[in-house]
């Protein structure tokens, strides 16, 4: 039986597995490159430069993912007119309008299936996701967060870690499950913190080191592949 009868090979691609890069020809007959790029849906609630950082690098075909939606918790932040510039789309899901935090949470996983995501990365994204996002893309969700977790978790990492009077800091990539950044980590960097720093100097250093662990780290993931096993996090 080939291939088109519906042998296995066939279901397989029928299953998303990515087949061969199709070739798309214009009127004239020229072929046009066609990008296999993994989908990514960020999650975002303010400024947006990690979303920024990341639709910089996504028009290269050899980075391998490309931002196709950007979710919100609210209208009228910086990451979403960052998007609307690039020309991704957008959609705000904001708690304010829902009854509870399950009917939220529901039309969250909703507005980001939407998109059809191989990857969901949350930058910046103030909210703590619930079970109807968790279960409907398991592993598949990042959080970027400005500390070196397992220390100073939670919205005020950056705080926490100048009161506790750490001489490094950092941030941290990590795979979200149902705690307060608890998943498991994919990769961290670390900044020193110099003895004039104020909440808002370390953090604009972090963020700059943090920008780029997420840009490469995504691309990693989307050319090679995650493998989450426990605590255990295998790219490629
Ligand atoms: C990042 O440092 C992220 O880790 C934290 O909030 C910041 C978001 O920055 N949770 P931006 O909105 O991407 O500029």
């Amino acid at each position: 039986m080939s291939p088109a009868d519906g042998s296995p090979r066939a279901s397989a691609h029928a299953a998303g597995r990515p087949g061969p890069r199709p070739v798309v020809r214009t009127p004239s007959g020229a072929p046009v490159a066609t990008t296999s790029a993994r989908r990514v849906v960020v999650l975002v609630s303010g400024t947006g430069t990690n979303l920024a950082a990341l639709l910089a690098a996504h028009d290269d075909p050899a980075y391998g993912a490309r931002v196709v939606g950007v979710v919100a918790d609210k209208a009228g932040i910086g990451g979403l007119a960052i998007a609307r510039d690039a020309g991704v789309a957008t959609a705000v899901v904001a708690p304010a309008d829902f009854a509870d935090r399950s009917r939220w949470d529901a039309a969250l996983a909703e507005a980001i299936a939407v998109f059809r995501p191989d990857l969901v990365v949350s930058a910046g994204f103030m909210r703590i996701l619930g079970a109807a996002v968790l279960d409907r893309f398991p592993a598949r969700i990042l959080n970027t967060h400005p500390a070196l977790l397992p220390a100073f978790p939670g919205a005020h990492g950056v705080r926490d870690a100048l009161a506790y009077g750490v001489r490094v800091s950092g941030c941290t990539l990590h795979v979200i499950d149902a705690g307060t950044d608890t998943g498991p980590i994919v990769a961290q960097a670390a900044v020193e913190v110099e003895p004039q720093d104020d909440e808002s100097s370390l953090h604009a250093r972090i963020k700059v080191v943090e920008r780029r662990l997420l840009v490469d780290w995504v691309g990693r993931i989307a050319r090679d592949g995650m493998v989450v096993d426990g605590r255990a996090v295998r790219v490629g």
